[in-house]
């Protein structure tokens, strides 16, 4: 099995402090004011060297700005944006050298695909012979080898997006923007191309900023995310971190399924917490310091409520009735009502052709402490 590539520079920080700013990218306290009440910022992160990291969040939370600002299609109103170690928040776009892929190809739709591809090498004054071989090179590793003399509309979606990815590869870019690029395709292709850039940064190493709407997208292929909402950035963190350790409710409710309880804390002892939800069920939840506050929400993701006999050996059990039953081919979710009031969400992937729960049956549940994330409200 192929190992996932760390980012080169040591010790990329969990939770986005200063990276290896001398071949990365720096981002400090980007301000983008749009209007009085449209601000975008404060912004701050770094990007290691050799690191794909993805911007996540629901529209209009400031993600394209962010690229357009790093580009240099948009003024940035406060801050600084180092790349390798150099200041470009005010350098023109054409001289920043950074490569830009956008939600459509924007390919020049009268020149052939191999022409496209070589186009900025050709700007750049590379002489015509060595454009092409080098444009064949970025064509053959997107795939596209045999396509490099039609025109883009004779092309795919799929296709397109690839020679433009070509097109900006090519270039040997240190940092590489992508702006949703995948989001016109359909959801088979989407998952192929996902998979293809994945392959291809692994083996490019290129810094690379993702940026997407799409959680699975983002925890698929990225080193570090970081979630935004709002124009602010609310968590950076590994796929992982994002995922299991999540800051706050709408990081929590933004990524994956989730069970979001509100609660009140009780009490914690020797890294328990004894919370009661306001939906009347009692939690213990493992929680390595007192929390702060007293009300709380708790975080139990729907894949880690266990049913049947899985659910005897932890600290908090109920039983539950199934109330509604959603097949969904390799896995399935259910409406769990526990008590009067209480419901909660379980997802159970389906190995078997029996092992459906029917609806309105009775089972028991269980959820352990140390699946119950508490966060503040
Ligand atoms: N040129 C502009 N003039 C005024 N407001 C703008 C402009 N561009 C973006 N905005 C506003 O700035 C905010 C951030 O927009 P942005 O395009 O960065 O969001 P986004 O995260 O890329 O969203 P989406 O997922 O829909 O592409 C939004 O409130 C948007 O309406
Ligand atoms: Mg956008």
């Amino acid at each position: 099995m192929e190992t996932e590539p760390e980012p080169r520079a040591n010790g990329t920080p969990p939770g986005g402090g200063p990276a290896d700013t001398e071949t990365g990218l720096a981002v400090r306290g980007l301000v983008r004011r749009y209007a009085r009440d449209v601000t975008v910022g404060p912004i701050s992160f770094t990007v290691a060297e050799g690191e794909f990291f993805s911007l996540l969040g629901p529209s209009g939370c400031g993600k394209t700005t962010t690229l357009r600002c790093i580009a240099g299609f948009e003024p940035v109103d406060e801050g600084i944006i180092e790349l390798a170690g150099r200041r470009i928040e005010k350098v023109p776009p054409h001289k920043r050298e950074i490569g830009l892929v956008f939600q459509t190809p924007m390919l020049f739709p009268h020149l052939t695909v191999s022409d496209n591809v070589a186009f900025g090498l050709s700007v750049h004054g590379v002489p015509r012979r060595e454009a092409a071989r080098r444009a064949a090179v970025m064509l053959a590793l997107v795939g596209l080898s045999e396509l490099g003399q039609r025109r883009p509309d004779q092309l795919s979606g799929g296709q397109q997006q690839r020679a433009a990815l070509a097109r900006s590869l090519v270039l040997e870019p240190p940092l590489l923007l992508l702006d949703e690029p995948f989001s016109s395709l359909d959801l088979k292709l989407r998952v192929q191309m996902r998979e293809e850039l994945r392959k291809l940064q692994r083996r490019l190493q290129k810094t690379t900023i993702f940026v997407t709407h799409d959680q699975t997208e983002a925890l698929a292929l990225s080193h570090r995310i970081a979630v935004l909402s709002g124009g602010r950035i609310e968590q950076i963190g590994t796929p992982r971190e994002i995922y299991e350790q999540p800051a706050s409710r709408f990081v929590a409710d933004f990524i994956g399924n989730a069970n979001l309880l509100e609660a009140e804390v009780l009490g914690w002892r020797d890294g328990i917490a004894d919370i009661t939800t306001e939906s009347g069920l009692r939690l213990q939840a493992c929680a390595a310091a007192a929390p702060t506050a007293r009300r709380v929400t708790a975080l139990v993701r729907p894949e880690l409520v266990r049913i049947g006999n899985a659910a005897a050996s932890v600290a908090n059990t109920f039983t539950a009735e199934v109330t509604e039953v959603v097949y969904l081919g390799d896995e399935a979710q259910y409406r769990l009502r526990l008590g009067v009031r209480a419901e909660l969400l379980l997802v159970r992937k389906l190995t078997g052709g029996s092992d459906t729960l029917a609806h309105a049956s009775v089972v028991n549940v269980g959820i352990d402490p140390g699946d119950v994330v508490i966060l503040s409200r």
